[in-house]
């Protein structure tokens, strides 16, 4: 038996790196996923791989009414939804605020916190009803960079330490019949896209020169991850016999970031 036999989630961003992991681990745990995300073909190929078990629904989360569609879809395929997945989100390669031309950066702004915050309230907003009757859960992926600087740029990092206000309202507002999670990798090995038009070097996050070198040294557990390393924690706030009583809960992910100042052990040979 798996950790989530019989359960229904639905999953934004799943056909990308992090989202898939989740998608491919919930599916093992007994899951059937429903699977949001803007690229057809990937979704396509996604559904070829794992079969019945999941949906795929092609749509935007920074619009409501797609948003509302994912719902309907889980609901009328599955019969119910037990844990709502926000992880769909774009990055700013690492640019800076003095970076963004003035004239440019209203529009920046709006366009990134349209999907990386806007997106997770509405898949929130959408969820509600449904998570409310089957006392579900959901969660949220966050990021190292909701808590430090440097990891991304100013609108990424921005947004992201918004997202933990946020995990603290829902779980607050939506108690005693809904958890509300969130899990925050750090460095991934994923093709993270960064928002069109924000940076003309922009490059995918893996494809970046000495990235993965770079995140590896930068941890105390002194490597990079790799999507599937932060799955089984989205399995664990989703399965209500293991964490029950877990809510406004971020569980990190990242090699150890918040004591990397100590440097590396010093007594550790090389
Ligand atoms: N890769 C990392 O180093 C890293 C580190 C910490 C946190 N994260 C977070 O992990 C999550 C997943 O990122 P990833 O690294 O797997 O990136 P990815 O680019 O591989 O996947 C992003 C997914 O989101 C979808 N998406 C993007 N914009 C969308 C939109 N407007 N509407 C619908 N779907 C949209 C894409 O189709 C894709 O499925 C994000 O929240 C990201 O901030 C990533």
């Amino acid at each position: 038996m798996g950790w989530l036999e019989g359960q229904v989630a639905l999953i934004t961003g799943g056909t990308g790196g992090i989202g898939s992991a989740i998608v491919r681990r919930y599916v093992a745990e007994g899951a059937r996923v429903a699977v949001m995300a803007r690229d057809d073909e990937q979704l396509q190929a996604l559904h070829a791989e794992l079969g019945d078990a999941v949906i795929t629904i092609q749509g935007d989360v920074s619009r409501y009414q797609d948003n509302q569609r994912a719902v309907a879809a889980t609901l009328e395929a599955f019969g119910k939804l037990d844990t709502f997945v926000g992880n769909a989100a774009v990055f700013d390669y690492f640019t800076r605020l003095d970076r963004v031309a003035p004239e440019d950066f209203e529009s920046a702004f709006q366009r990134l916190f349209a999907i990386n915050v806007q997106g997770y309230l509405l898949g929130a907003r959408c969820s509600i009803d449904a998570l409310r009757a089957s006392r579900g859960s959901m969660i949220f992926t966050l990021s190292n960079s909701a808590f430090y600087a440097g990891g991304g740029g100013i609108l990424y990092v921005t947004a992201k330490h918004a997202l933990v206000g946020m995990v603290r309202q829902l779980a607050y507002e939506l108690a005693p019949e809904v958890r509300v999670n969130a899990v925050a990798p750090g460095a991934t090995n994923t093709p993270m896209k960064s928002l069109e038009g924000l940076n003309q070097h922009s490059v995918p996050l893996n494809q970046i020169p000495g990235f993965e070198d770079g995140a590896a040294q930068a941890v105390p557990l002194q490597r990079i991850a790799e999507p599937a390393d932060h799955a089984g924690h989205y399995v664990l706030l989703a399965s209500r016999e293991n964490s029950g009583l877990t809510t406004a809960t971020i569980i990190h992910s990242d090699g150890g970031w918040e004591i990397r100042s100590a440097g590396p052990r010093k007594d550790r040979k090389a």
